[in-house]
């Protein structure tokens, strides 16, 4: 465990510290931001919990750190709580740990008006989401992310499911959560690694959608990395406005919502030929230097805009794996497995390009040579 603290002078939310997130149209679900977990019970209350069960999922990490917290809360909004701790990491991200989920259900006798809680990552909150989407064809489910990339992306949205062999995510159900309950608190255990993995998709937030917020970002590299909370704070309000405007806007990725996917077309290849052994920010910063590469080549942004957005993923050490990567790849092994993904738009590769820092664009005329000579380009580093 690490032995830094959140740093700085507390929170500065305020009001903002609830942001409201519609689906299709209607109110779904409120995003919570909070310093400790002394809100939760006025926010889990309202939510039919009341003579009712609680499986709270989450992770044999996260487990020693906050389930006895959150179970001696929860236990005094619901009638039982009873809990499932999962073996922590990508490879437990399957469907027998969906079975392991049901199990417990049945056996307690859940019935539709119970709920599940996801207390860990982006992979207990997908894996919880999915079995809550799926037992007795759906019950209600909050989300509690405890890791920076799960607070601004995997939780909201409503994306949930598992991986299928060596495919990520490919199973899997749009299902929104009854809320968001992100604690700050909770980064005080995460590793180092991890914490950096999540400025992946912080930095992504900034260059797809909102170039001044990229600039701050830079501007704060230094307080972010010190985890300083009040940088924390406001980095993770904005990347959660721009993940929710997006989501609302294209629920089910029918458009919009791919943009989402900046750095993932490459970075996907890169995690699954890494075996799953690198973060998936670590993965998706080695992508977006890949995409950034293209859209420089493409003519879209100047070689300065380029340096910078290197420099930038460099200084969040979001290309730290790249040296490591390698040994188990090349640049024909990455274009085959990027054919594979489920990110091909029938035979054609769909990208996610730069106009220019803070707007990007979906582009299905990447040629494989060009594939080829971005994956050639991370791989001479
Ligand atoms: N993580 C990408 C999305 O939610 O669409």
């Amino acid at each position: 465990m690490n032995s830094w603290m959140i740093k700085g002078n507390g929170m500065s939310l305020n009001e903002n510290n609830v942001l409201p997130v519609s689906y299709e149209g209607e109110h779904a679900y409120n995003i919570h931001i909070c310093e400790d977990y002394s809100q939760l019970k006025a926010v889990i209350a309202p939510l039919n919990l009341d003579g009712r069960k609680v499986c709270i999922v989450t992770d044999d990490h996260i487990a020693p750190h906050y389930l006895k917290k959150v179970e001696a809360i929860v236990k005094e909004c619901a009638n039982k709580v009873v809990n499932v701790v999962l073996k922590a990491g990508e490879e437990y991200k399957n469907l027998d740990s969906i079975a392991t989920i049901y199990e417990k259900l049945i056996v307690e006798h859940f019935d539709r008006k119970d709920t599940l809680i996801a207390l860990g990552g982006g992979v207990i909150g997908d894996m919880t989401g999915f079995a809550a989407a799926t037992y007795l064809r759906g019950i209600s489910f909050i989300q509690m992310p405890t890791t920076l990339l799960s607070m601004v992306d995997s939780s909201i949205g409503g994306k949930t499911g598992v991986d299928y062999k060596a495919y990520k995510n490919m199973v899997g159900a749009f299902y929104m959560p009854k809320a968001v309950f992100i604690n700050f608190e909770t980064l005080n255990t995460l590793p180092d690694r991890e914490f950096y993995s999540g400025f992946g998709e912080i930095l992504k937030h900034g260059l797809i959608k909102d170039g001044a917020y990229f600039d701050e970002l830079l501007a704060n590299a230094g307080l972010l990395l010190n985890r300083d909370a009040g940088a924390l704070t406001n980095a993770v309000y904005k990347s959660c406005c721009i993940k929710r405007e997006v989501v609302q806007n294209d629920p089910k990725e029918q458009g919009e919502r791919a943009l989402l996917n900046f750095g993932h077309t490459i970075g996907h290849a890169v995690e699954k030929l890494m075996n799953f052994e690198m973060l998936h920010g670590e993965c998706v910063g080695i992508g977006m230097v890949a995409a950034t590469y293209l859209s420089m080549e493409r003519g879209n942004i100047t070689k300065e805009d380029f340096d910078r957005i290197l420099a930038a993923l460099k200084e969040f050490h979001l290309v730290d794996g790249i040296r490591s990567i390698k040994e188990h790849m090349n640049a024909e092994d990455i274009l085959l497995t990027t054919k594979s993904d489920k990110k091909m738009d029938g035979n054609t590769i769909r990208f996610i390009l730069l106009n220019k820092p803070g707007e990007a664009y979906i582009d299905t005329t990447v040629s494989e040579e060009e594939v080829l000579k971005a994956s050639k380009f991370i791989l001479s580093f």
